[in-house]
């Protein structure tokens, strides 16, 4: 593996890896996850994603996601194909999937996260994330320990692109250095709900944000507390990635995050 630049890392709360994972590997991702597709019979489900009055069945499909492949449809899909009209698989592809699991665990994905700090690092959740033509939604403004909480906060976000990403068709947008504000709000699991708490009111800094243009190929690494979105794709190009979480095992994983895996321990890279 090239040398990390951890000065750049510390100081942006990003790396951009161009050439990371051979055009091979994300060839075989991309298949992969059509045959994943093609295998879904969406039949009720779909109607689960359109329905708003069925927010129960489609928040336990949801919350039940974190031990499982499920699918999610876009808010903005109508009479698509469901390969056109999907928003993303997760969230244990790299446990429960071969091909996904294999490439997850190359060992270049390993010692990148041991470079980045996580001695003990385990493969918390795995997204296939589509962002399809005209209809790829926006991904708000966040910062990934919101979802995924250790203490301390240890998340790690490694977001590979399947396809060119840019400006016109939805690439990451960040604001540089910004991790090193406080982590603003968790949504967590309280009794049966979901709920977003508000930890630190702190706006986000007035940065510019900047445009995470990848090549196919690329690797961008998100520090777990860098305020990240995207903006909807209104081109006529889908923008797959592929986007796998990490946490390390010294850290108290809480009790109350919205992913728990009762049925599925974590791993780590062996
Ligand atoms: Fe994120």
């Amino acid at each position: 593996m090239t040398a990390v630049d951890l000065d750049a890392y510390a100081r942006d709360g990003f790396l951009v890896l161009e050439d990371f994972v051979s055009q091979t590997d994300c060839d075989d991702l991309r298949a992969r996850a059509a045959e994943l597709v093609a295998g879904f019979d969406p039949g009720p489900i779909r109607t689960v994603f359109s329905t708003r009055d069925q927010g129960h069945a489609r928040e336990r499909y949801f919350r039940e996601s974190g031990q499982a492949i499920h699918f999610f449809f876009e808010e903005e899909a109508t009479d698509q194909p469901v390969s056109l009209a999907l928003n993303k698989i997760g969230h244990a592809l790299h446990d429960l999937d071969p091909v996904f699991d294999r490439i997850s665990r190359r060992p270049q994905f390993a010692a990148l996260a041991n470079a980045l700090g996580l001695e003990q690092p385990l493969l918390l959740q795995s997204m296939y994330l589509f962002k399809q033509p005209r209809i790829g939604a926006e991904v708000g403004w966040h910062q990934d320990a919101t979802y995924l909480h250790t203490r301390p906060s240890t998340v790690l976000g490694f977001w590979l692109a399947l396809d060119d990403a840019d400006r016109d068709n939805g690439c990451l947008m960040a604001l540089p250095g910004a991790h090193r504000g406080p982590l603003r709000q968790r949504f967590r699991q309280v009794g049966n709900e979901m709920v977003t708490t508000v930890l630190d009111p702190t706006p986000w800094p007035d940065i510019e944000p900047v445009a995470l243009e990848a090549r196919r190929g690329t690797l961008v690494v998100l520090h777990g507390l860098l305020p990240h979105g995207s903006a909807p794709n209104r081109s006529p190009r889908q923008r797959h990635a592929y986007a796998l979480h990490l946490v390390d095992a010294r850290a108290d994983y809480l009790p109350d995050n919205w992913l728990q895996r009762p049925g599925l321990p974590l791993r780590g890279f062996a």
